[in-house]
């Protein structure tokens, strides 16, 4: 199998454990263990206690996805399938399509939900975002306009990365209506769920509005434990699951058995996670607010309405990736060039999720100013 690069995994990899800032992170600071095990039952406690490290289920444990169906309204342990984000997205996609399928994706977006489908030999067709009222917004008409009778499936990714939109119910109920009655099938990565700083977000699954629909959703964003690396695909659509569950004999096989208790532990307590990780995105927002008031002529900031990150235009001379190399050089500040998106040469996304944010603002104010 042919595949390009994860420009944007290559580009962290060469400076996420370098770098002394980094100003374009998706995810919030990680919690730590104890936090997690502070927060565990008496039983859930003993489960860690007497932990073997043995082989675990392949569709996830018992414990886990009974934790997991709390967040959702028709999912059932049945319909979910526990294995680390990329790896149920490689999975699915490669079970759902085939060569010549017409796949509608958005743009911008992160790379690995459109990578495998072009890697299977799929016609991409990109939703592309659109600026309006200084927001970012994906219009259900445009994504109307893009089926046609040979679409196989449409990928969303709400609350979205980079752009931090996520639709408000009238737009989702649109989205899904499309899906629906073109028979279509609908993978929504919902990475970033809950994580919504206003309260006209729609944070219903797809998986739960839709029969046809798969959702992604996992540890990483929303809860601040990206170290799990866990995630899971809901479905009503469970022969789907059922095929995932069989690609995945050939990849990871099982999940670690340590971070399933965690995990079980965290979404049992999802506010202790989902609370303190809003209140650092709204509190740096609003930092971030006055720095692009302040200097407006550097940046243009379309307002978030959700997520963890923001994706701002760069009013500058050179493009997105020089600045960015040079930035790192010059103040050891990392950010995430539009190149990485396939998105033009202007963008960069601005992350929300860490503590020290208004430390790096103040050396990125000092340096864009010199
Ligand atoms: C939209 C989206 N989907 C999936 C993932 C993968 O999540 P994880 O890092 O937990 O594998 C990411 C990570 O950045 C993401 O932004």
């Amino acid at each position: 199998m042919n595949i390009k690069d994860f420009s944007i995994e290559r580009y962290f990899a060469k400076y996420e454990f370098t770098a002394k800032y980094l100003l374009s992170s998706s995810d919030c600071d990680g919690f730590p263990m104890q936090y997690v095990l502070d927060l565990a039952s008496n039983e859930e406690r003993k489960s860690w206690e007497t932990l073997k490290l043995g082989y675990t289920e392949t569709r996830g444990s018992l414990a886990l996805r009974k934790a997991i169906t709390q967040h959702y309204q028709h999912i059932t342990a049945d319909n979910i399938l526990v294995s680390s984000p990329g790896e149920a997205n490689f999975a699915l996609m490669n079970v759902l399509l085939q060569k010549e399928d017409e796949v509608i994706c958005m743009s911008p977006m992160y790379q690995s939900l459109y990578q495998v489908a072009i890697s299977i030999g799929c016609k991409l067709v990109f939703w592309q975002a659109e600026k309006q009222n200084n927001q970012w917004y994906f219009d259900p008409s445009r994504l109307e306009s893009l089926v046609t009778p040979k679409t196989k499936l449409i990928i969303t990714n709400f609350p979205h990365n980079p752009t931090g939109y996520s639709p408000d119910a009238e737009d989702w109920d649109a989205i899904i209506g499309i899906a629906r009655k073109n028979g279509i099938a609908l993978f929504s990565d919902e990475m970033y769920r809950f994580l919504s700083h206003n309260s006209s977000n729609d944070t219903r699954s797809a998986c739960d509005l839709y029969e046809n629909a798969i959702s992604l959703w996992g540890t990483a964003k929303t809860f601040g434990l990206a170290g799990l690396r866990l995630g899971w695909l809901t479905s009503r659509n469970t022969d789907i699951l059922h095929k995932v569950e069989a690609f995945k004999d050939y990849l990871s096989i099982c999940n670690n058995a340590p971070s399933e208790v965690l995990a079980t532990i965290a979404l049992n307590n999802q506010a202790k996670f989902v609370e303190p990780n809003i209140q650092k995105i709204s509190k740096n927002l609003e930092l971030f607010k006055s720095f692009c008031e302040r200097n407006a002529y550097f940046l243009d900031f379309p307002l978030p309405n959700s997520g963890s990150t923001a994706f701002v235009q760069l009013k500058i001379k050179e493009t997105a990736m020089e600045f960015a190399e040079k930035l790192v050089r010059d103040t050891g500040i990392m950010i995430l060039p539009s190149e990485t998106f396939d998105y033009g040469t202007k963008h960069t996304r601005i992350g929300f999720g860490r503590e020290n944010f208004a430390e790096i603002l103040g050396v990125f104010e000092q340096y864009i100013h010199r």
